[in-house]
């Protein structure tokens, strides 16, 4: 395996930012600084290390849809001493969070050790599309809609167009599907704050062909091997 791909995969950094660290010889094997870019290792044999401390890759990989429910952190070390998706998880691996979501939203996380596999998904080169349903008080006009497709302007900035589709509505409150593929920091909240729109509950259904499905607030489950494989192919 190459030596970039075995330190992404073990969490270091992306495959990209491994090359700089290999580059500046900061990466040791069996004894030996390594400079060579295109240098390959043997994951059973080879003895890697970084910042003197062996990286070891994990022995098999796990990877987990998570239903994140509201008032939880997507950190390993809150701050605020808030509860993290990591206490609703109990796995000895190390885990990554392919993206995040805000501590007020809830819904889908896939979450991984191979940190090589979350760097490539998370990248927006992929453009993998992330689906969000958005309850907002009131209702919504066409006209807004509209606004909400070809991407709102705030402070001088225009966000990504989106694909808007109305689901529901029973006066109160509007249901909505809001269809993203970047991941720009509270996207879509500021989407509705553009167009004076309260959010009550956002929540994310579906990570390119993988949706929440019925797993229920709180839990989480294995992907299938058809989910990881679509999207090992979206990358
Ligand atoms: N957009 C947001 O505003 N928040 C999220 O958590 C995800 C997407």
């Amino acid at each position: 395996m190459r030596l970039n791909k075995f330190l992404a995969s073990a969490g270091i950094a992306s495959r990209r930012k491994c090359d700089q660290l290999i580059g500046k010889g900061l990466i040791y094997v069996n004894g030996k600084v390594v400079t060579e870019l295109g240098c390959t290792v043997n994951e059973k044999k080879d003895k890697v290390f970084y910042e003197g401390r062996q990286i070891i890759l994990p022995s098999s990989f796990v990877y987990i849809k998570l239903n994140k429910p509201k008032g939880y952190a997507c950190t390993a070390h809150d701050e605020k001493g808030r509860k993290t998706i990591y206490d609703l998880i109990k796995s000895e691996e190390r885990l990554f969070s392919i993206g995040r979501l805000d501590y007020d939203t809830e819904g889908l996380i896939i979450l991984t050790n191979d940190g090589d596999f979350a760097n490539k998904v998370a990248h927006p080169k992929y453009a993998i599309e992330k689906e969000y349903h958005v309850t907002i008080v009131g209702e919504i006009k066409e006209s807004e809609l509209a606004v909400l497709r070809k991407g709102v302007v705030i402070d001088g900035e225009r966000l990504p167009s989106a694909k808007v589709e109305f689901l529901s509505t029973d006066g109160k409150t509007t249901k909505l599907s809001v269809v993203i593929d970047e991941g720009m920091n509270r996207q879509v909240r500021r989407m509705f704050e553009a167009i004076g729109k309260d959010i009550k509950l956002l929540k994310r259904v579906r990570i390119g062909q993988v949706r929440l499905g019925g797993v229920k607030r709180g839990d989480y489950r294995d992907l299938t091997t058809d989910e990881l494989n679509a999207l090992v192919r979206a990358e």
